[in-house]
């Protein structure tokens, strides 16, 4: 029997759910069209223990993705996990097809890797780097990737130029001309960060990539916070190459990323690890990491329908809702200052302040142990550090004043 047609038929003996598709309860409104928040963060509250103000560092899951995540993990569990993947091929590529389609691309534009950080150094590593070409990056971009630019210098012998943006003062205006002034011709690539992860601003990635591709310089995106949280079209804002996490704003299980590259660059980009000859020009070489959470990638599918139901657009109006929120009631805790400047920038779900002459490590510590809040400690480009607030839309107001009333009594 053919091998496909046995797995197939096999699959459907031990039940894998390769046409399963899950179900999100509803939260639309009936009538209205609107969404009860109630309901979506209801579908997040596990025992109402914490509060999860960092879906920057990772979203929480949804139940019932928590839900057909642990189905597929027992089913690949008692059979193989490459039984597991044939079988749940019809699924996987439903979800390949929908993550390119927010991002306004081809499902054979983008491969499905584990995380951005994988992302980018699939890109990084396979790009061919000659000795002396440069490499434009900011002190504001993700430390793993700035380490990974300093590695390729040392075995590619490339120059990496880090460009110091100071946030306090700078505008949408001066960011771009800080970075036009930072290319030269030697300039091969751009790494761009969408949504830095310190103050969570926006940055005019579109601006900045023209700017460059007059350079002849070629950018790579580094999107791990715009996935799922900002829409965004991957053809207008014209990047060569993007690099997201899924298990961030899009809440699906960790270890989920994705991998685009414009059509035309994809033989170009070595694939580091092994691959077979003939896709050279298929985004598929990046997919071949060995034997891998497969269930994962199949329990992405629930997390996008949860979006899908809510709405991209709708999320982020929600998110910037809630950000502004917040930020509205900090003038009420003594010596907290807001460290993004959101009247320079667009934003989201995610900023940051500190409390002057407090350390911002040891806030987030108390607001873990004697509230049971989670925030992050983050260290800004300029080496200090702030608390950093990620709301998501299982996030309501009420979770808001929590903060804002422990943070008062921490303050004095
Ligand atoms: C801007 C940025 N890039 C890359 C990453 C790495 O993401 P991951 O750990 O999912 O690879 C992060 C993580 O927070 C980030 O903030």
């Amino acid at each position: 029997m053919e091998r496909r047609k046995f797995l197939k038929k096999s699959s459907a003996l031990v039940g894998l759910p390769y046409v399963a598709t899950p179900h999100n309860p509803s939260f639309v409104k009936k009538n209205s069209n609107q969404i009860n928040w109630k309901a979506v963060s209801k579908e997040f509250s596990y025992d109402n223990k914490y509060v999860n103000l960092n879906s920057g560092s990772a979203g929480v899951i949804s139940k019932t993705t928590l839900n057909f995540l642990n189905q597929c993990s027992q089913e690949m569990g008692y059979t193989s996990p490459y039984q597991g993947w044939d079988a749940w091929q019809p699924l996987i590529k439903q979800n390949k097809q929908q993550l390119a389609d927010l991002v306004g691309v081809n499902k054979d534009e983008i491969a499905l890797v584990r995380n951005t950080t994988e992302a980018i150094n699939l890109l990084l590593q396979g790009y061919p780097f000659k000795a002396n070409d440069a490499i434009v990056a900011a002190n504001h971009d993700y430390p793993y990737v700035l380490n990974t630019l300093e590695q390729l210098s040392k075995n590619k012998n490339t120059q990496t130029n880090i460009i110091s943006i100071d946030w306090q003062s700078c505008t949408k205006a001066t960011l771009i001309e800080q970075y036009k002034n930072s290319l030269t011709k030697n300039t091969k690539l751009l790494v761009l960060t969408y949504i830095p992860h310190s103050v969570g601003l926006i940055l005019p990635v579109k601006e900045i990539t023209a700017i460059a591709h007059q350079n002849g310089t070629e950018v790579l995106l580094d999107a791990a916070h715009a996935f799922a949280h900002i829409p965004h079209n991957l053809k207008e804002l014209n990047c060569d190459y993007y690099a997201t996490s899924l298990h961030k704003w899009l809440s699906a299980p960790y270890g989920n990323g994705l991998l685009y590259i414009k059509k035309d660059k994809v033989e170009k980009i070595e694939p580091v690890i092994s691959s077979y000859k003939n896709e050279k020009d298929s985004m598929q070489k990046f997919e071949h990491l060995g034997t891998r959470a497969f269930q994962n990638i199949a329990a992405i599918q629930p997390a996008l329908d949860f979006l899908l139901k809510i709405g991209l657009e709708r999320k982020l109006k929600r998110l910037q809702t809630l950000t502004k929120y917040w930020i509205n009631r900090l003038p009420e805790i003594k010596n907290a200052q807001l460290m993004s400047n959101i009247h320079a920038f667009n934003f989201g779900g995610m900023a940051c302040f500190k409390i002057k002459d407090r350390s911002s490590k040891k806030i987030v510590e108390t607001l873990m142990k004697e509230y049971k809040i989670i925030a992050k400690s983050t260290g800004l480009p300029n080496g200090d550090s702030a608390i950093r607030i990620s709301t998501n839309v299982f996030i309501l107001e009420k979770h808001l004043d929590q903060l804002v009333d422990a943070l008062k009594e921490i303050a004095g």
